[in-house]
């Protein structure tokens, strides 16, 4: 069990419901994101394709009209299951199977040729082993496709959750606890444009469970645990450039991948901000951000409140040469708020923080070694 099978078991949920009455659109949302991370429909047509953790199916259900040649789907929470079952039902050609159950206790001989966990792995606190899990059941040549999260591109997320713990700490019932960070972060959720699930269930699932606390993996820790037999294909954000020459290119995978990781601890700030975009800084400034965002992580965990002014105005400090205004503004009035003590109506109002949203979690693709 995990904290999002906890939280979701305990309350028969599975807030991961997205508004698809534009289908056409999801469908082209969809397919943009995959062909960005290198991976075009075209490479689902009639391949074996396992899909760990997709809650009610709605990605699933644009996937399955690349027509694959078999589609597997591991879901262990008996809401999200449900829900993924009749969604398919209409759709279904007789190639789809169901599993109802975790991946750890998923038995199975076969291999697939493309893998998806989207949305999962950054709220594990078992992420080594269940890639290692993945990566067994993938083909020779296959493909897999992840999640990232890390502390810097969930900073303004962790941020909203401290402000939603002390909004809501005396609050038992979590139907109520969940009306009023509706009441408190609709105006920050209003503007997003791109937003495509509900309030509630969006509140429920990032400030009322708790998994956004163990999101601590990054692209960099991701491309690490994938370097041994797999090459680094794409990214959604796309902040990588590779100029090498293709006849000086690194023929093992481990030499092939350390340039992405190279630029991504120049470029990991900029994750901080969907709006801000950014060449690069010193990495060593980057890991120090890391380190401050995580010690906030703790001060959450650890419920202490009095250090929370102090790790900001440090993380402010940080990043003060290199980010726009809106960043600084936007941390600014946070510090303000916890100083004056926050509130559903100031939190409400707020005027700068409402419209930081971090870049949040990342897209990764990774091809497995070729056996020549
Ligand atoms: C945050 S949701 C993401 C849903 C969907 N993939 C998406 O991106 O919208 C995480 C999903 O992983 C499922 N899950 C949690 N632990 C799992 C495990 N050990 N094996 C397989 N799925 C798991 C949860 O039940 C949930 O449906």
């Amino acid at each position: 069990m995990n904290e999002y099978l906890s939280f979701y078991e305990k309350y028969k949920i599975s807030p991961v419901v997205q508004n698809i009455d534009d289908f056409t659109a999801h469908r082209k949302r969809r397919t943009n994101l995959y062909r960005m991370i290198g991976v075009p429909s075209i490479l689902f047509k009639d391949k074996n394709i396992l899909e760990i953790g997709p809650g009610g199916g709605y990605n699933t259900l644009v996937t399955y009209t690349y027509n694959p040649k078999t589609y597997t789907l591991i879901e262990p929470n008996s809401t999200g299951f449900n829900e993924l079952k009749d969604n398919l039902k209409d759709l279904n050609k007789g190639n789809i199977y169901f599993h109802n159950c975790m991946l750890e206790d998923f038995k199975t001989e076969r291999k697939y040729d493309v893998i998806m966990c989207e949305g999962l792995i950054p709220g594990l606190n078992n992420k080594k082993e269940f890639i290692q899990n993945i990566q067994k059941l993938l083909n020779e040549n296959g493909i897999i496709i992840i999640t990232s999260a890390d502390e810097i591109s969930v900073f303004y997320e962790l941020i909203r959750k401290y402000m939603a713990n002390v909004l809501s700490q005396n609050i038992e019932n979590i139907n109520e606890r969940v009306a009023i960070l509706v009441k408190a972060f609709s105006s920050h959720l209003d503007t997003l444009d791109g937003m495509s699930r509900s309030y509630s269930d969006w509140c429920l699932d990032n400030l009322v469970g708790e998994s956004l606390l163990e999101h601590t993996f990054s692209m960099f820790d991701a491309i690490t645990l994938f370097e041994d037999d797999f090459y680094f294909l794409g990214s959604s954000p796309d902040i990588f450039t590779n100029y090498t020459w293709y006849k000086e290119m690194a023929t093992q995978s481990v030499n092939y991948n350390s340039p992405y990781k190279e630029q991504f601890l120049k470029k990991w700030h900029t994750l901080i901000d969907y709006r801000y975009i950014d060449n690069g800084r010193d990495s060593s400034q980057n890991l120090e951000l890391s380190k401050l965002c995580k010690t906030f992580i703790n001060a959450i965990k650890k419920e202490e409140t009095n250090s929370v002014v102090n790790i900001l105005t440090a993380i402010k400090t940080n990043l003060q040469l290199d980010v726009n205004d809106e960043i600084l503004k936007s941390i600014e009035e946070v510090i303000d708020i916890v100083n004056s003590g926050i509130t559903v109506d100031k939190v409400y109002k707020m005027k700068y923080f409402n419209k930081a949203f971090g870049r949040g979690q990342s897209y990764l693709s990774f091809s497995k070694v070729e056996q020549i």
